[in-house]
């Protein structure tokens, strides 16, 4: 059956509604994706028919509760073509994966004084303050790959940047603020050629791409969920069993934990070794229930559709006199620009009055709003439920408001 984004909506109840006068228009799914009814129906069924403690009661709602949680961990393994569930560790985001492993190489001696870390200029925030911190604690070296003006990275630069003190390489796979698509295979290869431990931040990625963590060979993937038309509080570190075998603990809690006594404690396996505490069970079913949905839709009809609107969308804000739009061509979920004398605030909160809804500012990723010397930009991102017509709206939007704001 052919992909069909208008039938899709029904399946969203929060899209049927008029902002300010005018239907809805939701274009900030970079920041968070809505949710469907699939989504919604089976963290209501949780909670409505078998919420209770995991791993820790014998009665029938823990065994319940258990079951389904544990079997979200099976379905997202396959998801991502993990080689076994205990890779895949509940987190509450990418933030929470990516602080975890950092953490825990700060704990670690895989990272000496005079080891460099290897981020790039297209990271998040999220994806260079725990690298920042971990460089802090253990006296190593915080270096970046450089970006082009396309805002694409500099692939000669990276790899004349990896050398034998190079111990981690952290990147993101799609620029959340240009949605530059890098290279990730490549940059991996290189990176784990260079001997170092690669992640990857697949915030933006797991929403548009189908994910196979074996062919992409890295070490550790993160992700959130509640981009992924999940809810929020919920997300994945996938990470090689080895490697997560050879790292120490992060947080000390119930779970994690294998026998106390006040003198020693000795910890648990994967994955529970990375979950202290009573996780986010009804996200994880969630979770699992919002990966089904998307490979429903199939990750390759996701991904034609969302290409065509970003395409359309930026053929017509380009048409708009003093429209600059930032990123390469080939650019996947996320399109920003920048218009010459208006303020990106102006131009999102006028277009806010006309319904449509999309981020402004630095998006987390004010070193690289530094290398393009700007404060910010006006960003549309897209997902399975946009449609042409939200992109015409868009466009007519934009060029109104410039009308109103020159
Ligand atoms: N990282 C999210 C964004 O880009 C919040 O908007």
């Amino acid at each position: 059956m052919a992909f069909d984004p208008t039938a899709l909506r029904a399946e969203f109840p929060i899209l049927d509604q008029s902002v300010n006068g005018r239907p809805l228009v939701y274009l900030d799914n970079a920041a968070t994706s809505q949710k469907p009814r699939a989504v919604l129906d089976a963290s209501r069924h949780y909670y409505e028919a078998i919420n209770a403690n995991i791993h820790r009661g014998v009665h029938h709602l823990a065994r319940l509760a258990t079951k389904a949680h544990e079997e979200a961990r099976e379905k997202i393994a396959r998801h991502l073509n993990a080689s076994a569930p205990e890779e895949v560790i509940f987190t509450s985001g990418t933030t929470d994966g990516i602080n975890l492993v950092a953490s825990v190489l700060g704990r670690s001696d895989q990272l000496q004084a005079g080891d460099e870390v290897l981020i790039s200029t297209l990271e998040h925030h999220s994806n260079i303050v725990p690298w920042q911190m971990l460089c802090e604690r253990r006296g190593a070296e915080l270096k970046v790959i450089p970006s082009h003006e396309d805002g694409t990275l500099d692939q000669d630069a990276y790899r004349a940047l990896l050398n034998d003190r190079t111990k981690v390489v952290a990147f993101t796979w799609i620029s959340n603020a240009f949605g530059t698509v890098n290279p990730v295979q490549e940059m991996v290869a290189a990176a784990k050629a260079a001997g170092a431990l690669v992640l990857i931040d697949a915030a933006q990625a797991a929403p548009h791409l189908a994910i196979d963590v074996q062919a992409l060979g890295a070490d550790f993937l993160a992700l959130s969920g509640h981009k992924v038309y999940a809810p929020t509080g919920i997300g994945i570190l996938w990470g090689r069993r080895d490697v997560l075998d050879s790292l120490p603990p992060w947080r000390g809690g119930g779970e994690m934990i294998k026998e106390v006594t006040f003198a020693k404690t000795t910890y648990n396996d994967l994955p529970f070794k990375y979950e202290a505490g009573t996780p986010n069970i009804e996200g994880a079913i969630a979770l699992a229930a919002a990966f089904d949905f998307m490979e429903g839709l199939g990750m390759a009809e996701i991904a034609a559709h969302e290409s065509g609107l970003i395409s359309a969308a930026a053929e017509g804000l380009s048409a708009i006199p003093g429209v600059k739009l930032y990123g390469p061509a080939d650019r996947a979920g996320a399109l920003s620009f920048g218009i010459e004398g208006v303020h990106h605030y102006d131009l999102g909160t006028l277009i806010d009055q006309m319904g449509v809804a999309v981020r402004t500012g630095h998006h987390c990723c004010q070193p690289l709003m530094a290398r393009f010397g700007i404060t910010g930009t006006t960003r549309a991102s897209f997902a399975a439920y946009n449609t042409a017509a939200e992109v015409e709206t868009l466009v007519t939007a934009v060029d109104k408001a410039l009308s109103m704001l020159r």
